[in-house]
């Protein structure tokens, strides 16, 4: 997917005009290693509720589901967090257009089959394509990581991958306007903060 060029105006933007952009940046920036949005930081509790944190490729976006994915090991620090605790802070900066995205909301790990299916057949896939096509890829390519996993390695067998799910309440757009950032917030209708209850990743891709 081609990601949006223009930057919204935060002074004139509609809500729906940012949310649109917002959304369509992050779908764009999914799966691809050039984007300045591939990389998260999502932010979760510790068991004491202190604040953690860690960088996070992004697997997937959908505004119709409300949903942002990210895969991790099932076994991980952050599995346990989210799944003691479903509060969590997710920050995105886009250099080229000098834009922060701060997400709060609740990360879910998902459950149901088909969907974790759908997301570890992408990220097979993903690797398939790029051992049959290594030229393609430049040096950073974070997705390399996947690919120089041997399949023989315990993290990358279907009962220790993870999908975290992260559903939005409040997204940030901090854009730049006259030299100083400028701080809209979206807020998600309570009604559509957990939409439906699939997690499949296939829309966003
Ligand atoms: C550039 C970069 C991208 C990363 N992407 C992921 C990722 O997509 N999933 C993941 O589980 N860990 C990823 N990591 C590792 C995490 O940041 C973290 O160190 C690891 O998952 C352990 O986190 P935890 O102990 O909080 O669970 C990435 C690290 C770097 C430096």
């Amino acid at each position: 997917m081609t990601p949006p060029t223009h930057i919204p105006d935060p002074t004139t933007a509609t809500d729906e005009s940012l949310a649109t952009w917002v959304w369509g940046r992050l779908a764009a920036a999914a799966d691809e290693p050039n984007d300045p949005m591939h990389l998260h930081v999502l932010c979760t509790t510790d068991e004491r509720t202190a604040p953690d944190a860690r960088l996070m490729v992004l697997r997937g976006a959908s505004r119709e589901l409300n949903s942002l994915w990210y895969h991790a090991d099932a076994t991980s620090t952050k599995v346990k967090q989210i799944e003691r605790n479903a509060a969590a802070c997710v920050v995105i900066y886009d250099r080229p257009t000098d834009t922060q995205i701060r997400v709060h909301g609740d990360a879910r790990i998902v459950q149901r089959e088909e969907d974790i299916r759908a997301h570890w057949q992408h990220i097979r896939s993903l690797v398939q394509q790029l051992r049959h096509d290594d030229q393609a890829s430049p040096p950073h390519d974070l997705r390399l990581e996947a690919l120089n996993r041997s399949d023989h390695d315990s993290w990358w067998k279907p009962d220790h991958f993870a999908v975290i799910a992260m559903h939005p309440k409040t997204i940030d757009v901090h854009l730049p306007h006259a030299g100083h950032p400028r701080r809209r917030s979206l807020v998600v209708p309570a009604s559509q903060a957990h939409p439906g209850t699939s997690d499949s990743c296939a829309e966003s891709v």
